[in-house]
């Protein structure tokens, strides 16, 4: 099994757990761009569900392929989210911002009953932090808001280059206006300290740490699907 068939095992396996009628939050990168290809067949067969999409990106696929959207102003509580991860651990804590929409995915999945998570094997790891960790900023002073960060890591013993996504045309933006700093921190022992940490930074948006939001991870290898519970 390659790494797409992989992919679609796990939005496969997500898609028995959503239901007729379902306000649903779709979230973005390649796993859940295989989710919504799957999720727009049974829409064209007469199934109705009402998506809310965590990116302009999955917006614009949703649309292309008939799955109905809605904003999360006019859904504001939803009953579920399928979503990818850039890396999750044991715990379903995971580090996502890979493809820079963190803050609607972290807003939308907080917003929902139950989020489940849908990743391949390579995904999971023992412990966090050897996929950067993004973390999303105001433009406006980004570099005094970097030096907090410095600060923050060293507090917790973790050092490695903190990046400003981007290439030599300019930063790369998020959908609200934002930039992202990529921080290669390696392993991060206490996740969840750190995440309170960053967010007591002003100018720190969000960050790519989402902890006790996944209800559950669905994992493909090429066994097939398995389920992760925490
Ligand atoms: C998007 O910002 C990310 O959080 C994605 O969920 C993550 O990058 C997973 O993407 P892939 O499914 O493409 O690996």
């Amino acid at each position: 099994m390659d790494a797409r068939e992989m992919k679609v095992k796990a939005a496969e396996a997500a898609l028995q757990h959503v239901e007729d009628g379902m306000r649903l939050g779709i979230g973005t990168g390649s796993t859940a761009d295989e989710f919504v290809r799957l999720l727009a067949e049974k829409v064209a067969d007469g199934f109705k569900v009402q998506g809310v999409p965590t990116s302009e990106r999955t917006a614009r696929l949703c649309v292309e392929l008939g799955v109905p959207l809605k904003s999360l102003d006019e859904l504001p509580e939803l009953d579920l989210t399928v979503d990818g991860a850039d890396e999750l651990d044991g715990s379903l804590r995971l580090i996502k911002g890979g493809g820079g929409a963190l803050l609607r995915e972290k807003i939308v999945a907080a917003a929902s009953a139950r989020m489940i998570v849908i990743a391949d094997e390579s995904k999971v790891v023992e412990t966090l932090g050897r996929f950067p960790l993004p973390i999303e900023v105001n433009p406006f002073g980004y570099k005094t808001t970097r030096i907090a960060i410095e600060k923050v890591a060293e507090r917790h013993g973790l050092s490695g280059e903190i990046r400003l996504r981007g290439t030599e045309d300019g930063p790369f933006t998020t959908d609200g206006g934002h930039y992202i700093f990529d921080a290669s921190f390696g392993r991060i022992p206490d996740a969840e300290a750190l995440a309170t940490d960053l967010n007591f930074i002003p100018g720190v948006v969000e960050h790519g740490l989402f902890i006790n939001i996944a209800s559950f991870a669905i994992i493909a290898g090429p066994a097939g699907a398995r389920t992760l519970q925490a």
